[in-house]
């Protein structure tokens, strides 16, 4: 060992080392230099240390006045007691500090472009404000990876990983791996395409998922497989979505739903007891599409809180409001949401047309949106006009209405409408407080019963909601071509407070299914073969009835760790814009390479 090499990390030391003498390794966090007295906050990702350098140690002045934030030290020397009163009780190892002997420089660092870290607040937890600009940032992401809240953060998906791996592993499942380079997958997304050198002008398709590759698993006979793995999509990015992301992969054979089901319910439960120290209760609640699209305007709805969607088009359809007339004759539907005790919060010019939430409505391509407040045991109005008294009771009464609360209503397409309210329902419950985003209130639900096929109105023909490959439910098999739209699917996606964590299906393994299927979605066998052909005679030969699902890991660890930013689980995130500020990929190659490739 070394001379400079560390005994203990800076997070080991407590009162019952008093005594003893240690060495650490460390990351400058602090400094303050006094005349006869230099104190260092030693940093690495255990914690933090004070070393101070005393009159004792002359020899040590100069290279301690030298010292900045982040050069990396060794310091040798004796654990004692700190002085009455100094105690820091916010720092774990705020009983002690190490009188340094002995003190080496292992590297120096200029200024750094941004503060890494300030002054610990309580055990264990720092105060690292986010200040700095998120390019800045992410250029210097192994500076900003220094900072204790982002270690935490990767330390948690590390964890998630290993506990995925011991509880699939317990639960008989293998750990397989399928290739990067590989044929174009059918998530829907832009592929990356990458361009191969010994066949010039034919294309490797970087996956959007395993998702071939498990089904020829499972016909292969593997049975259970799981997999880490990378998935690359080149589709706009959100601020829970990264071009490039990993999945917990897994199929089965021999399955129904409920089988997928239960072997996810005892991993998240295993998860959450292991990552957080949370039991959740299983099974989890099973909710049907059409329901949580009609309560709570969404496929991925945030159950922390109520304020749910109310349809009242066959009330309004009694009242003599024009805009609601003209437009329940065209299809419309109105539905509204009642914000409880808002009624002051909101002032008669955030609500009209132009005001804050038309406008914020208004994103979502609704036309307008019309309000009551309750007052008095009253529905009050510019448009209660178009009401008579019994309506407004009705109405009143279908909103569950009570004095200071705030009705909102919106007119429009039951789609629009969905949008429109359902993401109106998030922005209000965040302005109204009605969760609490700290607490570790984790709502965990199945949404069932997709529609199996989306209209996709430019192409005018049926689209595929998930993969081709999803199976409909067996009862709808006789109306796959006479009723299309109304098929639903054996599909399912995995919901935790407002984000979708997974998703998943039954697949088809009948080849006859399948060709119906690729019909109804307007591909003829020769395009259906040339994209898919390989796993469709793979079908043939003896494919068990299989199903499975993905999880998003990254996804998972920002709610985990109480995250609204996937880039803050991911080590080495692209931007919004899905740069690498870092590495400044994607960049230019040499003409060479080029050549070589026949590009
Ligand atoms: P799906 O496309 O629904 O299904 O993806 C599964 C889960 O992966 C996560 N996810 C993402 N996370 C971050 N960034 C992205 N760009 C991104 N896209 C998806 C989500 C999502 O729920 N092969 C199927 C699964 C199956 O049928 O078994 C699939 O990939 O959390
Ligand atoms: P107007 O008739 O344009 O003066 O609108 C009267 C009220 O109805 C305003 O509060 C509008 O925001 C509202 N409104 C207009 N169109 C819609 C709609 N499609 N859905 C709900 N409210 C609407």
């Amino acid at each position: 060992m070394a001379s400079w090499q560390r005994t203990h990390t800076c997070g080991d030391l407590r009162e019952t080392h008093v005594g003893q003498v240690a060495t650490l390794n460390g990351w400058v966090n602090t400094y303050r230099s006094y005349n006869d007295q230099i104190f260092i906050d030693l940093r690495d990702r255990y914690g933090i240390t004070q070393v101070v350098i005393e009159g004792d140690h002359p020899e040590l002045f100069p290279a301690g006045q030298e010292i900045r934030n982040e050069w990396v030290l060794s310091v040798h020397g004796r654990v004692r007691e700190r002085v009455e009163g100094k105690h820091n009780p916010k720092l774990a190892t705020g009983d002690v500090e190490v009188v340094a002997d002995a003190l080496t420089i292992l590297n120096r660092c200029p200024t750094p472009p941004f503060e890494v870290m300030s002054i610990p607040q309580e055990p264990g937890t720092f105060n690292d404000p986010e200040s700095a600009n998120e390019d800045l940032r992410l250029q210097y992401r192994f500076l900003d990876l220094r900072r204790p809240t982002l270690q935490r953060k990767l330390a948690m998906r590390h964890r998630l990983n290993k506990v995925i791996r011991d509880n699939l592993d317990a639960q008989g499942f293998l750990e397989l791996e399928t290739p990067l380079l590989g044929r174009s997958t059918p998530e829907g997304a832009r592929d990356y395409l990458v361009p191969s050198r010994v066949f010039p002008g034919q294309w490797f398709a970087l996956p959007q998922s395993p998702q071939i590759y498990k089904q020829l698993l499972m016909v292969a006979g593997y049975d259970k497989y799981f997999q880490i793995a990378h998935c690359l999509r080149d589709e706009d990015l959100r601020a829970d979505r990264q071009p490039e992301f990993m999945q917990l992969d897994l199929e089965m054979s021999f399955v129904e739903m409920d089988d997928v089901f239960c072997v996810i319910e005892k991993l998240m439960a295993d998860v959450f007891q292991r990552c957080l120290g949370l039991t959740i209760a299983t099974p989890f609640p099973r909710l049907q599409y059409a329901d949580v699209m009609l309560r709570y305007g969404s496929d991925k709805p945030d159950l922390r809180f109520g304020m749910e969607i109310v349809d009242v088009t066959s009330i309004a359809r009694r009242s003599t409001f024009k805009v609601f007339l003209d437009a329940i004759a065209n299809g419309a539907v109105v539905r509204g949401l009642n914000a409880k005790g808002a009624a002051d919060k909101f002032s008669n010019t955030d609500l009209k047309p132009g005001g804050k939430l038309s406008e914020y409505v208004a994103q979502y391509g609704a036309k307008g949106l019309a309000w009551f407040k309750v007052d008095k045991g009253k529905l009050t109005s510019s448009l209660e006009k178009f009401f008579d008294a019994a309506l407004l009771d009705e109405l009143g009464r279908a909103m569950g209405a009570e004095n200071g609360d705030v009705l909102l209503f919106v007119a429009d397409k039951p789609d629009v409408a969905a949008q429109a309210l359902g993401n109106l329902r998030v922005h209000l419950a965040n302005q109204l407080k009605l969760f609490d985003p700290e607490a570790r209130d984790f709502q965990i639900a199945w949404v069932i019963d997709f529609p199996s096929f989306i209209w996709d109105d430019e192409e005018k023909r049926w689209a595929a909601n998930h993969h081709p490959f999803t199976a409909p439910m067996d009862e709808d098999l006789p109306k796959l071509e006479s009723d299309s739209g109304s098929v639903r699917a054996k599909a399912y996606d995995l919901v935790l407070n407002g984000y979708e964590v997974g998703g998943g299906s039954i697949r088809i393994h009948n080849p006859e299914v399948q060709a119906r299927l690729f019909k109804v979605l307007g591909m003829t066998d020769e395009q259906a073969r040339a994209r898919f052909g390989f796993l469709l005679d793979a079908l043939k030969y003896g494919a068990p009835p299989h199903g499975g699902i993905a999880l998003g890991l990254d996804r998972l660890t920002m709610l985990l760790t109480g995250t609204a930013n996937i880039r803050d689980t991911i080590a080495f995130p692209k931007n919004q814009k899905a740069r690498d500020l870092m590495t400044g990929a994607p960049a230019a190659v040499d003409r060479k390479q080029l050549k070589e490739l026949g590009l």
